[in-house]
């Protein structure tokens, strides 16, 4: 690379405006999108060329370079706010020579005699994001984004979702100003993390690359609820606007912080003199690993505060501060092999078997490659070599392909379209407001595919589809593990292969008995007839509720029906998709799964063993002459004479539409025992109430 010194001005003006174009973009990525595609390393390179040449060439210095702007100016949608304290960032130090430079400039800036010391206040650098606290009299009153750092964004109800942000301060220890804020990481500890994107994938949501992405995911939602839901958490290390500081030192403002109820690193410490500092860096650095948080780097700060007024800052970062980074945790390695693992909901994930490598302490064999899209953006492929980078305790990531390095006989890697366990069909949806596809791709056969049979079996069983007395969860999992029920068939052969087997039986295994297994034998006998609803429902395809199932039942009548439609024999498999379609409440995404499902052939085979089994019932064509059809009810209260369900069923099988919340179309509403605000409300609005008892007599069913 050409040294900035040595360039003409012509080439260091395009080289600048590469590098700003290149660095914006990333800002919107990072900061507004939270989906960095460089990593931290590759950014800060590029913005250190990017000052090297303002440095040589400062006319190329404008207000709307990266090196002027902290971030990205705020994303819509949250109010803004202004910083009346500007929220700066840090200067970066990647070695001990650096951190003594950092001294010499304190030191030189202050005059101080060479037998003076310089304290230092270390902390761990959280790898968050920051936010700005508001505190009127002690009461929290907005808190904000950074965003650019002289505007952020409004999030003060969202952090107050966070366990550890005191909604008022605790005055007790430490007195209280008039006015403080205070500035501090919020973040998402690993575990936290995890859990969160086991979820996700599970979902078919968007997988998080890391805790700080996860953490700003999780901030910046304009539903409340969803932050609430996230497990997000805040450390304490700053302050911006504020009536009094209550302290002399960095040190004395965070013990103030903690006397308020707040989270304060633990980590944190005085250093007396750089040496000690130096120290601290280090130890905080073997800790590292052991952190249930990431942190990127130690800040050290000037303890001193009247020595951190008189330094002050330059552009966009204190003179009194420093942080050293952590050098990234990267290796490179080979990938072996590219296996794909098939989740619990059928999620397909591709995983990376590298050539063992050790990355910052922990050998590393294995990478996540997220899904199909990752690995066509990254372009990795079998016999690639690959920089990895393991952040914390996540799963270690593939970074890069080093493509000079690349065999010559590799070939585009693709996900299998069928699935690697059981061999059905493996699709991508196509997300009908968007019209993009779902970045997972999942197996459509839920039913027959042991990946996902526990959870599919668990859920046929369940209260609300087949609702088999004494077979719940628990013994599903016994029942599978055992070899015993792999398929929802098994469950209606147990009793004749229990019969037949002299080997295993049920009664002797534990939490049994002769009365149990009886009782379960009768309980599943009990069930093999059946709603077609629920049946439907039962199998648990994609998208397909109790609504959806019973619209299906109430079309297709017929499980003979369905198998026929989507038999692949029919004249217009066109006009079978839109007849589909044209089910008033049935979307594309529905359709898809539903199509998908009934033309799987595993999931066929099984239909049929299944109705050999089993009798379901074609559907009831809800009366059309009865008093409440085309009616809609309200059911409210604890029903005492029905269960909520049955009453529902009834009804629908009535032809009125059941709903669950009182407007002013509600025809009836039927209140049971302790009914409260839906009668209160349906009273207001002139709604016709009555008891259980007087729905009862009009439906003619009492
Ligand atoms: S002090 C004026 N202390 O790092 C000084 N920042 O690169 C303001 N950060 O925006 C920052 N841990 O998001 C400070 N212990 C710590 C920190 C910390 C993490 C983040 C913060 C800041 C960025 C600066």
């Amino acid at each position: 690379m050409v040294e900035p010194k040595d360039m003409p001005l012509d080439a260091a003006t395009a080289e600048h405006r590469r590098l700003t174009a290149f660095l914006q973009e990333q800002n919107r990525a990072y900061y507004q999108a939270d989906a960095p595609n460089v990593s931290d390393a590759e950014y800060d390179a590029n913005l250190l060329q990017l000052r090297l040449i303002e440095k040589t060439f400062p006319q190329l210095i404008s207000r709307e370079s990266p090196s002027q702007i902290v971030g990205s100016a705020p994303s819509r949608g949250f109010g803004k706010v202004q910083h009346t304290v500007p929220m700066l960032s840090l200067d970066n130090a990647f070695n001990s020579e650096d951190l003594r430079e950092f001294e010499g400039r304190v030191r030189r800036f202050l005059g101080l005699a060479p037998q003076e010391d310089v304290a230092f206040f270390a902390e761990p650098k959280i790898d968050g994001l920051s936010a700005s606290l508001r505190y009127e009299n002690g009461v929290f009153v907005q808190g904000a984004t950074r965003g650019d750092g002289k505007e952020g964004e409004d999030i003060t109800q969202n952090l107050r979702t966070l366990q550890d942000l005191p909604l008022t301060l605790d005055g007790s220890r430490s007195s209280i100003p008039d006015l403080f804020e205070v500035r501090g990481e919020v973040y998402m500890s690993i575990a936290d993390f995890q859990q969160l994107n086991q979820k996700q994938a599970e979902a078919g949501n968007k997988v998080f690359a890391n805790p700080r992405n996860a953490a700003a995911g999780s901030l910046r939602q304009l539903d409340v609820k969803i932050t609430a839901s996230r497990k997000l958490r805040l450390f304490a290390y700053a302050w911006g606007d504020v009536s009094e500081v209550g302290g002399k030192t960095q040190a004395e403002v965070l013990d103030q912080f903690s006397n308020w109820g707040f989270s304060v690193n633990p980590l944190s410490r005085v250093c007396s003199n750089m040496s000690e500092a130096i120290d601290a860096y280090r130890k905080i650095e073997e800790l590292r690993s052991s952190l249930d948080y990431d942190i990127d780097g130690v800040v050290f700060k000037v303890n001193r505060l009247d020595w951190q007024s008189r330094l002050g800052f330059v552009s966009r970062s204190p003179r009194w501060a420093i942080a050293h980074k952590f050098p990234a945790e990267q290796a490179t390695t080979q990938v072996e092999d590219i296996e794909v693992q098939v989740g619990r909901t059928g999620a397909l994930t591709p995983v990376a078997r590298l050539a063992p490598v050790n990355v910052g302490g922990v050998v590393v064999s294995n990478a996540t490659l997220h899904n199909e899209e990752e690995i066509q953006r990254k372009d990795i492929r079998i016999g690639d070599t690959v920089v990895v980078q393991r952040a914390g305790d996540v799963i270690p990531q593939v970074v890069e392909v080093l493509l000079d390095k690349r065999p010559v006989d590799t070939e585009a890697y693709n996900l299998p379209t069928v699935c690697p366990v059981c061999g059905s069909h493996a699709v991508r949806e196509t997300n009908p407001l968007t019209g993009k596809e779902d970045v997972v791709r999942r197996c459509t056969g839920g039913l027959v595919c042991s990946a996902q049979a526990v959870e599919r079996l668990k859920h046929f069983v369940s209260r609300t589809a087949f609702d088999i007395d004494g077979l719940g969860a628990k013994q599903i999992e016994l029942f599978y593990n055992k070899g015993l029920v792999k398929s929802p068939v098994d469950i209606f052969t147990l009793e004749k292969r229990d019969q037949e087997n002299p080997l295993q039986k049920i009664k002797n295994f534990e939490g049994f008995g002769d009365k149990a297994v009886r009782n379960l034998f009768g309980a599943i006998d009990q069930r093999r007839e059946i709603d077609l609803d629920k049946f439907i429902y039962a199998l648990g395809i994609r998208h397909i509720g109790q609504g959806n199932a019973r619209l299906l039942a109430k079309n297709y009548l017929s499980l003979d029906a369905l198998l026929d439609v989507f038999s692949g024999d029919q004249p217009d498999p066109g006009k079978v998709y839109v007849d589909l379609l044209n089910i008033d409440g049935i979307g594309a995404a529905v359709a898809d799964a539903v199509k998908q499902f009934f033309s799987e052939e595993k999931n066929r085979e099984l239909l049929l063993n299944l109705a050999a089994q089993i009798s379901i019932h074609t559907f009831d064509v809800p009366d059309e002459d009865s008093p409440v059809s085309g009616k809609t009810v309200v059911f409210t209260g604890s029903l005492e004479l029905m269960s909520r369900a049955e009453a529902k069923a009834q009804a629908e099988n009535l032809g009125a539409k059941v709903s669950g919340s009182i407007s002013a179309k509600t025809d009836y509403l039927v209140a049971g025992a302790k009914a409260g605000s839906k009668l209160k409300k349906a009273e207001a609005l002139g709604v016709t109430t009555m008891s259980e008892q007087e729905w009862l007599d009009m439906i003619g069913k009492s």
